[in-house]
């Protein structure tokens, strides 16, 4: 290992690697280290494999943090754009897929590909495998002990990620660096994540397992539209994930099966039309037959569609579409996409993410107290903040 460079990078990840390649495109000499056997482990398994690698509606709206302003300016200065014209240079083909969601045609495998021929071009040394056993302030910048011996730099950026996937290698490092330097850490909570829910409900929603519905996900005043999935454990799919990082311990969620349809409007026409019909059939026109089941059921209604009066097909209709749960909980960091909360940005420059208190030490990606909405937005930050890091290293 090259034991005195300009920067040190710790991660190889999504934010580590484009940090790297940037100080190395501006004629810094870099080494980047990681623990783990292979770099960009989650960028492999993103978007089912494909890597929705950014979106090209991101802005500082789409992310989460106690200052909403801190990421406007890494942002603003590399943008979904600047992505696409790196992945467009090295010929990887794309595609939006929904919601201005970009994913690779084939796989994600093309974008770590990519970062590391970005990298060996920039002259990075990567060195994999690597395990951090401590980092030091020096006279001159920091000393790095590892595994394979220790290193010296000026500055030091660290690109750790959070602590969701465990079983991927995310430690928390990130975090216990910065408190080791003095620099505040917000609560840390997982985000993007299914909801669990209690046992009795779940039991009820058991037969549902498996279906998947458009549904409008609300807590408090924020909402999102996408697709609902009902699990073994609770709720999932992205309207889930997305409001799951909103949603706190305790709190309701309120659920709106197919929203874009009236169907109080369509049970009182259904009435109209044959009144001999199941408010089942009426509402399995709409909805999957085992979810028009489990609603009728649960609102304990039953005869035919001319038996019901409009206020019980009223109440049906808001047992669809205004439906109240009160999660038991999240699968937590077993399964959550990324963690909230980390390193605060008020100990941070917005421009370059360097420490304010401690010249030379800079933190970039997920461990930062940005995080944010599922769609690509969040290697958009790595990307973003990883850029702003390299071009002030
Ligand atoms: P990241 O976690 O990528 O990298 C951290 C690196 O540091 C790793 O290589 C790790 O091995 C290394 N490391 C950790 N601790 C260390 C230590 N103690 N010593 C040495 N090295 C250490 N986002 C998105 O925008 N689109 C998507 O499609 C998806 N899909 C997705 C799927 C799944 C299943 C997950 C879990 C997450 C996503 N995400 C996503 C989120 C996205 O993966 C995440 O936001 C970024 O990977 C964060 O990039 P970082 O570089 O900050 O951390």
């Amino acid at each position: 290992m090259q034991r005195k460079s300009d920067v040190i990078v710790i991660g190889a990840g999504a934010a580590g690697m484009m940090a790297a390649i940037r100080a190395g495109k501006r004629g810094r000499s870099v080494v980047i280290l990681d623990h783990a056997r292979a770099p960009g482990e989650k960028i492999r398994i993103s978007g089912g494999g494909r890597c929705n690698f950014t979106n090209i509606h991101a802005g500082p709206k789409n992310f989460l943090s106690a200052n909403p302003h801190f990421g406007k300016s890494a942002l603003a200065r590399f943008t979904p754009a600047d992505f696409i014209a790196m992945v467009d240079r090295h010929g990887i083909a794309w595609h939006e897929k929904t919601l201005g969601q970009l994913f690779c045609d084939d796989s994600a495998k093309d974008i770590i590909r990519m970062l590391l021929a970005e990298m060996r071009m920039a002259g990075a040394a990567l060195h994999l495998g690597t395990e951090i056993s401590a980092v030091e302030k020096t006279e001159s910048g920091f000393r790095v002990s590892t595994s394979e011996g220790h290193c010296e730099a000026s500055s030091l950026i660290v690109a750790t990620g959070g602590k969701s996937i465990p079983k991927m290698g995310a430690t928390g490092f990130a975090y216990r660096l910065a408190e080791q330097f003095g620099l505040a850490v917000l609560e840390t909570r997982p985000g993007l994540v299914p909801l669990t829910l209690d046992p009795g409900l779940l039991e009820s929603i058991a037969p549902l397992a498996g279906i998947a519905v458009p549904a409008e996900i609300r807590h408090g005043r924020t909402a999102f539209r996408e697709a609902l999935l009902f699990t073994h454990r609770g709720l999932s799919g992205p309207a889930v994930l997305q409001i799951s990082s909103f949603w706190r311990e305790g709190g309701e969620v309120v659920v709106s099966i197919e929203p874009d349809i009236d169907i109080a409007a369509h049970l009182k026409t259904a009435k109209q039309i044959n009144g001999r019909q199941s408010p089942q059939t009426a509402l399995g026109e709409i909805l999957p037959k085992r979810l028009a089941q489990f609603l009728v059921e649960r609102e304990k209604i039953s005869g035919n569609m001319a038996d019901l009066p409009d206020k019980v097909l009223l109440r049906l209709a808001a047992g669809v579409q205004n439906w109240a749960v009160k999660p038991s909980g999240s699968e937590g960091y077993r399964t959550a996409e990324v963690t909230l909360g980390g390193i605060d940005t008020a100990a941070l420059d917005s421009r370059s993410m360097e420490a304010k208190a401690v010249p030379g030490l800079y933190f970039i990606g997920e461990c930062v107290d940005v995080t944010g909405w599922l769609g690509g937005y969040n290697f958009q930050w790595a990307w973003a903040s990883g850029f702003a890091a390299g071009e002030c290293v």
